[in-house]
Formats: structure tokens, C-alpha cells, sequence
């Protein structure tokens, strides 16, 4: 029970951050739910499937040797090095030591924490997509950065007009966040795009960060930053097993770059944790090794679910993009609309479906809808059903 109050303020520094939108959301949900609702989240992308048999199987079997649940090294095991470093080789065409060359992480999402407390100083400005994953702004506000949006759209297929960016005075930017595939648009990166992003880092001395957990989804031409000439000196790449292997909740990523770099990043992190269990990282080895067919399954699957997405934006007269690529659909709400809200706010107290606005991934996104593959064909059949019923949007 709650009794009292507090008398410890908390830091000014949780003040410029907001709970994150889908922490309440889902709480909102939990209460639509105990209140008898039948909730459909299309919203979270937090793969449904498991990952390869093998995977859990080498979790059990190293789970029960006596030697394994020690403390772990900060860089991780040498295996799980090794296995990401061949991950690239395979499927990127990179070749990372993998000594010195890789860190792996407890998901992705910590290593943008660690990036920003390695390289940005108070004051410095970081550079932020809108639309994008709202990690980088909280991310870049709590270790002192300054946020710069720079605006995605449509028109230019969700890809930075680097000149517009170079017209400005960019003498104190420290750090680039840039994420293809992109998240929430599903737009795909390029090799000419990537050459321009390093040349723009090398230009101006800025950290260029691609953060890449969505090229393995719907997609077939991997792609990565560090696959550039010169992009060491200038580039990290963060990648992660969450939605590649369909293990989200395992929290296993990786962040790699120059060695320099990841020396700077492992003196942080080496403060705040302590390794990943050994078993963990041992069954994250058998997941980086599965075979091609493995990911081809995942990805029909995937492809059937995306069909039925398409339809339910079709019925909620939004527009899209077929070619775009990831875990989810993003569509355009009709002009009716002022702001994704309205209509999300409509199918979720009507049709009892949760789609997220737009809105959440910055302004860019507020007459944009985006729609979750993580649930499967039935679900996806009753919310189209149950949005049907509801007739015109
Ligand atoms: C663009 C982007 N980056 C990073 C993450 C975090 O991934 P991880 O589970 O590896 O922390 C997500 C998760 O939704 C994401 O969408």
C-alpha cells in the first residue's frame, strides 16, 4: 500500500523525460482488459514467433553444466564475438575482428545509453530523425545532449536531405542517429545513401550511428554502414537478435565499430553491468548460425501477415507503400483526420484494436498510422472483421 508521501525529489534530470507512450499505453490496455474487453495490440513490435530449435535446446543443455554461472566477461564470450563477426561476413560482406571489433550488448537499445554517455559531452548537439524511435531523443537528453530533429518524409523516400542539413551550422554536433531499414516507416537504406552519410561524417567529424535490427524482415539485401569505405573511422553500427531471431526478450545485441571506439563504449558500460549469462550468449551463437531457410520461413510467414495488414489499412483508407521493408506497416491516414490520434483513438474504443499513431515517433509521423506484424493470421483476420463492423473510417 501507498502511504505518505515522498520527501526525495528526484533528479532534474528525469524531468526531461516522459514515460515512454507505450508503457501507459499498455497500461490503459491491461485496464480495458480486466474490465472485460477483448483488446487487439497490433501496436508493439515484439516478435510473437520463437526463435530456432536449436536455440532454446543449447540454453537447457549449457543451463545444467556447473561451470557456467559465473560472472562474464564485459566484451562477452570469444563464441558469440566470433559468431556475429562471421554474421557479418555472411550477410553484410563487413569483416570485423572480432577481438576487438564487436561488443556485444544486452539489446540494442542499452547501446545507444552507452553510446551517448561515451561521446556526448553537455551541450553537444545529437542528431535525431523524425520520424524515429524515441530512444535516441530521452537517450540523448538524459546524458546532457542537445537534441537537432532533422525531418524525414515522405517525398524523399524517409531519407536525410543531407544539404539542407549542411546549410546549417552543424559545428557542434557530436553524433548522428540514422536507422535503416527504418523504423517506423519501413524505408529501406541504400549504398549510395550510406557512401553519403560517411562522407558527411568525415566532413564535419560526426559519430555516424546506423542502428539496424530490422534488416533481416521482409528484407533481402542486408545492408550495412560499415560496409563503406573510410566508415570505421567515422561509424557504429548497432544490431540485435530481438527481431532477427525472434528473441526480444533474450536482450542480446551488438554494437560494432573501430576498436577505439568499442574501447570507449566498454569502459561505460563495464561500469553498469556485469556480462550476459554464458548460456544465454552460448544459445545466441546456435541463433546466429541458422540456416538461411530458417529466416525464409519467419519472413512467409511474416509475408502472409503483411497481406492482411495491407487490407486493414486498405479498410481504413490509409495509404502505404508496398516495397517498404520491417516489422511493420506504415500507412496515411485520410485527410479527414488531422492528427493519427483521432483515428487510433476511434478504432481503439470501437473496434477495440490498438494501432500506434504516428505521432509517437515525432511530428513527422502525426498523419501516419503504423501497424504491427507481431500478431498472428487470426488475430489479424478478427481485428480486420472486428474493423469492418464498425463501417466507414
Ligand atoms: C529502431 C529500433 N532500435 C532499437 C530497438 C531496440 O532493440 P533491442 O530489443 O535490441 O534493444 C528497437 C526496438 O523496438 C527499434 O525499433
Amino acid at each position: 500500500m501507498d502511504n505518505g508521501r515522498t520527501i526525495i525529489t528526484p533528479s532534474s534530470r528525469t524531468e526531461l523525460v516522459q514515460e515512454y507512450y507505450f508503457s501507459q499505453k499498455l497500461r490503459q490496455i491491461d485496464e480495458m482488459r480486466k474490465s472485460g474487453l477483448d483488446i487487439i495490440n497490433l501496436g508493439i513490435g515484439s516478435p510473437d514467433l520463437p526463435p530456432a530449435p536449436a536455440v532454446a535446446e543449447k540454453l537447457g543443455e549449457a543451463a545444467k553444466l556447473p561451470n557456467v554461472h559465473g560472472y562474464q566477461s564485459y566484451n562477452g564470450i570469444p563464441a558469440l564475438r566470433k559468431a556475429f563477426a562471421d554474421w557479418y561476413e555472411k550477410y553484410f560482406h563487413v569483416t570485423l575482428n572480432p577481438d576487438n571489433e564487436i561488443l556485444p550488448l544486452i539489446g540494442s537499445k542499452e547501446g545507444i545509453m552507452h553510446i551517448s554517455m561515451a561521446f556526448v559531452n553537455e551541450g553537444d548537439k545529437v542528431l535525431v530523425p523524425n520520424p524515429g524511435y524515441p530512444t535516441y531523443t530521452s537517450v540523448s537528453k538524459l546524458t546532457g545532449g542537445e537534441v537537432r530533429f532533422y525531418d524525414l518524409n515522405e517525398k524523399q523516400n524517409w531519407h536525410p536531405d543531407l544539404h539542407e542539413l549542411e546549410n546549417s551550422d552543424l559545428s557542434k554536433v557530436k553524433i548522428m542517429w540514422v536507422n535503416y531499414p527504418h523504423m517506423p516507416t519501413g524505408a529501406r537504406g541504400n549504398k549510395k545513401l550510406f557512401e553519403n552519410l560517411v562522407a558527411f561524417a568525415h566532413r564535419h567529424t560526426i559519430l555516424m550511428v546506423n542502428d539496424n535490427p530490422y534488416s533481416f524482415i521482409l528484407n533481402k539485401d542486408h545492408l550495412s554502414l560499415l560496409s563503406v569505405d573510410g566508415a570505421k573511422e567515422v561509424a557504429l553500427e548497432l544490431n540485435s537478435m530481438s527481431k532477427s531471431h525472434n528473441m526480444a526478450g533474450w536482450r542480446i545485441g551488438m554494437v560494432a565499430g573501430h576498436a577505439e571506439y568499442i574501447r570507449s563504449i566498454v569502459k561505460v558500460k563495464s561500469n553498469m553491468d556485469s556480462g550476459m549469462f554464458q548460456p544465454m550468449q552460448l544459445a545466441a551463437v546456435e541463433a546466429l548460425k541458422s540456416p538461411d531457410e530458417w529466416y525464409d520461413s519467419i519472413n512467409e510467414t511474416y509475408g502472409h501477415r503483411r497481406k492482411l495488414v495491407e487490407q486493414i489499412m486498405i479498410k481504413l483508407q490509409c495509404t502505404f507503400d508496398p516495397n517498404q521493408t520491417g516489422l511493420f506497416v506504415w500507412g496515411k491516414i485520410p485527410a479527414k483526420y488531422s492528427i493519427a490520434e483521432e483515428l487510433t483513438e476511434e478504432i481503439l474504443h470501437k473496434a477495440h484494436v490498438f494501432i500506434t499513431p504516428g505521432m509517437v515517433f515525432g511530428d513527422q509521423g502525426n498523419e501516419y498510422i503504423r501497424i504491427s506484424l507481431c500478431a498472428n493470421e487470426q488475430m489479424l483476420g478478427k481485428a480486420l472483421k472486428r474493423l469492418a463492423g464498425i463501417g466507414d473510417f
